[in-house]
């Protein structure tokens, strides 16, 4: 999938791009059923809530062939290969949970403020792609931008070590409050299957979920080779050091799991 001039466009001005059902619901179902698989692990890239249903897990590309196929599905590594204008390697995974009345708050702040400082990464040559995994409703926790303030650069930002059970540099209130009264403020929902592509420098957050609907998302954090982080603070499946070029599959390889 290659981006149009205008699409090009829309994400330097807002910072990110939506495509409603990106995969099919058969596709979005599998993976849902290997986040599932993957929060009934004990394991130490499975983090959990204070209540202890799943948060996140991390590096899942590399214990589970569902999450596997997305880390390097055209659909998600093209369209990023050409925004950041060469081959990727992935930084981070993350299939973030939001359970059912348990999904905590990510408080507000840009990804690559926390790659920047803890992991020592050059430049803001990285990004996101989402896909989500349930329908994300108003209801149930959805991400929320603020468009454009990925113009703003680095932003000031505290460490959190506290709110939730995952640390983040955090924005302050009024910081936020100046970058709203720019650009506004959206929340992007769609069903399943609909996919998000985000600046490394977007200020984004998430509100708890206390709807009786799961909102699952899985986040791929690509970053370009040359641009690999310095530093190997954090653990490996967190901030990842293997910094191989991403080989897309055939756009059908999600499909090959389908019962
Ligand atoms: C994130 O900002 O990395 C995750 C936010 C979310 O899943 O709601
Ligand atoms: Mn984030």
């Amino acid at each position: 999938m290659q981006l149009s001039a205008q699409q090009i466009r829309e994400f330097e001005q807002s910072g990110y791009l939506f495509f409603p059902n990106a995969f099919n619901a058969a596709e979005a179902a599998v993976l849902k059923q290997a986040a599932l698989d993957v929060y009934q692990q004990q394991r130490e890239e499975v983090w959990r809530e204070k209540s202890g249903v799943a948060r996140t897990a991390f590096a899942a590309h590399t214990y589970n062939d569902a999450f596997r196929r997305l880390g390097a599905h055209p659909r998600l590594i093209d369209p990023v290969m050409q925004l950041l204008d060469g081959p990727v390697y992935m930084h981070q995974y993350k299939v973030n949970a939001k359970a059912a009345f348990d999904g905590d708050v990510w408080q507000w702040h840009q990804d690559y403020g926390t790659w920047a400082r803890d992991d020592l990464m050059p430049e803001p040559r990285a990004m996101n792609i989402a896909v989500f995994l349930d329908d994300v409703t108003a209801a149930n926790g959805p991400l929320i931008f603020l468009p454009g303030s990925h113009k703003h650069g680095v932003v000031e930002a505290g460490h959190d070590l506290e709110t939730t059970s995952y640390p983040l540099w955090t924005l302050d209130r009024e910081t936020v409050t100046r970058l709203y009264q720019e650009g506004g403020c959206v929340a992007p929902t769609g069903e399943a299957g609909s996919m998000l592509m985000f600046s490394s420098l977007l200020v984004h957050a998430s509100p708890p979920n206390i709807s009786p609907m799961d909102r699952t998302i899985v986040y791929l954090s690509l970053c370009h080779v040359d641009n690999h982080i310095r530093q190997f603070k954090r653990p490996e499946w967190v901030a990842h050091r293997d910094f191989t070029p991403i080989a897309p599959l055939e756009d059908d390889t999600l499909n090959e799991l389908v019962a």
